[in-house]
C-alpha cells in the first residue's frame, strides 16, 4: 500500500480534492450503521467539523472493525467524495483502516451522551476531545495569536519578564514561595527566623504576580513593550473568575498618559474580539448555539460601541443612588466587588466601562498620585459578565513621591532599588495595564467558569493533571 500524506480535516473540505484518494487521521466521535455499511464520524481537532468515513462492510472483516470504538484513533485512506448525506459536504469511502489505538467502551468516559462541564473538569486530560473544549482551545489559540499580532503590528517589543522574583508587584502578599530549603529541617538565623541566605537564590523568592515592574524597565529603554506569560496568585478566591495560575498580557509604554493608556486598552480589546469574530466563526457559532444565543451579538456590541469612561467617585455615586441591594456595602473608599462592577456595566450603562482615579488606599504603590492627594491615576476596564478584565494605571514617575509611597506602605527598600533607579535615571511619564487572558477567553467564548477556558486549571485544593 503506497503511503499518502495525511490531510487535516480542516483542509479536506476543499472541492478541489474531491475524487482523489486521501489519508485522514483522528479520533472516532461516533460510529453507527447497519449490517451493510458503517458510518464513522472522525475528528482530528483541526476543526470543529468531523469527516464522515463510509465503510462498506463487504470490503472489511468484522474482526478488523471491532476495535473501531468511540474514542479510538484511526488512520483511514480512501476516496474523498461529495456527500449526499445531510449536514456534511464530503465523506471518505474507506479503502483501508489502520487502528492506532482502540478505546474500551466500558472505560472510555466520553461516550456519545452530553456531559456536564463539572464532570468534564474531572477529566481535563480528555476534555479537549469534546466539541466544547476543542472550540474553546482553538479560540484561545487564535486570541493568543491576535495579541502578539496586535502588539507586533503596533511596534511593541515582546519582553520576557522573570517568573521567579524577590519583589511583590501588587503588594497583596498573595505569592507562592519558591524554595529548595528542606522544609523538615529549616536553617535558622540567630533570632530564630528562617535563614534564606542558605536558600537557592540566597534570599526569599516567590512566583511572580505580575511582570509589570520589570516591564517598566523595558519600556524605559525600548519605548513600548508587552509581556505575555503565566502569573501566580495564592489568593484563596474560589470564584468563577479567579485562578491561582493565569496568563497575563502587560503592555507598558513610555510617554503614554492615562488617556493614551485607555485608548490603547480599548483599541486592543476590540481588535482581539474582532479577530475572534473574523477567524473563529465555526467555533463561535457552535458555542453560541450551545451556551448563549446572544454570544455573537454581545461580541459585536463591544466591538461597535465606545466604552464609557468614568471616575471612580462618579461610579460610587451611581451605585449609591441606585438603591440596589448589594451584598457588599458601597461607600467612597470601598474596593469595588464584582457585583458593583457588573451593575455599572450591565444595568446602568449597558456598555463596557473604564473606571479611573481610584482612592490610593485600594490601589498598588506604583500608581501616579493625582493633584487631590487622595486618588491615583488608575484605570480598570469593566466588562459585561466578567467585571474587571483589565487593571492598569499611569505610573508614578516622580522619584520622591514614589519613595514616599513605598515608605508609607512599608515595602522593603532592599527589593526595590532597581525599580527606583528608573526614576533616578531619565524618568519619564509612562503607563501600562494588565489583561487577564482567561478573562478575555471567558468573555469571547461565553463560558461562565474560568476553569473551562484554560486547559489545566490551578485553583485552591486543585492541581490535578
Ligand atoms: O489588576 P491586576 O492585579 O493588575 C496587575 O497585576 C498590574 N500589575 C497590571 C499592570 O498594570 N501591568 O491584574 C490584572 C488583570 C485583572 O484585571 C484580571 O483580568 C486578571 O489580571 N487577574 C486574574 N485573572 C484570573 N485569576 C486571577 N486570580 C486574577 N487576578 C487578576
Ligand atoms: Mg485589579
Amino acid at each position: 500500500m503506497e503511503t499518502i500524506k495525511r490531510t487535516k480535516i480542516s483542509e479536506i473540505l476543499d472541492p478541489a480534492l474531491y475524487g482523489s484518494t486521501v489519508c485522514v487521521k483522528g479520533w472516532v466521535r461516533t460510529r453507527r450503521g447497519n449490517k451493510n455499511v458503517s458510518f464513522i464520524a472522525l475528528n482530528d481537532g483541526s476543526t470543529l467539523k468531523n469527516i464522515q468515513i463510509v465503510v462498506d462492510l463487504a470490503k472489511f472483516d468484522e474482526e478488523q472493525l471491532k476495535p473501531v470504538t468511540t474514542g479510538a484513533c484511526l488512520c483511514v485512506t480512501g476516496k474523498l467524495v461529495e456527500s449526499m448525506g445531510k449536514g456534511q459536504t464530503a465523506e471518505v469511502q474507506a479503502d483501508h483502516i489502520e487502528v492506532y489505538g482502540s478505546a474500551d467502551p466500558n472505560e472510555y468516559p466520553l461516550q456519545k451522551k452530553g456531559h456536564s462541564l463539572e464532570f468534564l473538569r474531572e477529566i481535563a486530560h480528555l476534555r479537549p476531545r469534546t466539541n466544547t473544549f476543542g472550540a474553546v482551545l482553538r479560540i484561545r489559540h487564535h486570541l493568543a495569536y491576535a495579541i502578539h499580532k496586535y502588539f507586533n503590528d503596533h511596534g511593541f517589543f515582546y519582553l520576557n519578564t522573570p517568573l521567579i522574583t524577590a519583589s511583590d508587584c501588587e503588594g497583596a502578599g498573595a505569592m507562592f514561595q519558591v524554595t529548595t530549603l528542606d522544609l523538615n529541617n529549616l536553617p535558622r538565623t540567630e533570632e530564630g527566623k528562617i535563614d534564606y541566605s542558605q536558600d537557592f537564590f540566597g534570599k526569599q523568592t516567590s512566583l511572580t504576580v505580575s511582570g509589570q515592574l520589570e516591564g517598566e524597565l523595558g519600556a524605559m529603554a525600548l519605548g513600548g513593550i508587552y509581556t505575555f506569560g503565566p502569573t501566580f496568585r495564592a489568593e484563596n478566591s474560589n470564584t468563577p473568575r479567579h485562578l491561582a495560575e493565569f496568563w497575563m498580557i502587560e503592555p507598558e509604554v513610555a510617554f503614554n498618559d492615562i488617556n493614551d493608556n485607555m485608548d490603547l486598552a480599548e483599541d486592543f480589546l476590540k481588535y482581539c474580539i474582532r479577530y475572534a469574530l473574523d477567524h473563529c466563526a465555526d467555533d463561535l457559532n457552535f458555542l453560541c448555539e450551545m451556551y448563549d444565543k446572544e454570544l455573537i451579538n454581545h461580541l459585536r456590541f463591544v466591538v461597535d460601541n465606545d466604552f464609557v469612561r468614568l471616575p471612580y467617585s462618579e461610579g460610587i455615586k451611581i451605585l449609591e443612588e441606585s438603591h440596589h441591594k448589594f451584598e457588599f456595602p458601597v461607600y467612597w473608599g470601598a474596593d469595588l466587588q464584582s457585583e458593583h462592577e457588573r451593575f455599572l456595566v450591565e444595568q446602568h450603562f449597558k456598555k463596557p466601562v473604564i473606571l479611573t482615579d481610584y482612592p490610593k488606599e485600594i490601589k498598588a504603590f506604583y500608581m501616579k498620585l493625582n493633584d487631590d492627594g487622595k486618588t491615583v491615576r488608575a484605570m480598570d476596564v469593566l466588562f459585561p459578565r466578567i467585571g474587571e478584565i483589565i487593571g492598569g494605571s499611569e505610573r508614578e514617575a516622580d522619584y520622591n513621591k514614589l519613595l514616599q509611597r513605598i515608605e508609607e506602605l512599608n515595602i522593603p527598600m532592599k527589593d526595590m532599588w532597581w525599580y527606583l533607579d528608573t526614576r533616578r535615571f531619565g524618568t519619564a511619564p509612562h503607563s501600562g495595564f494588565g489583561l487577564g487572558f482567561e478573562r478575555l477567553v471567558l468573555f469571547v467564548t461565553g463560558m461562565t467558569n474560568i476553569r473551562d477556558v484554560i486547559p489545566f486549571p490551578r485553583t485552591p485544593k486543585s492541581a490535578e493533571f
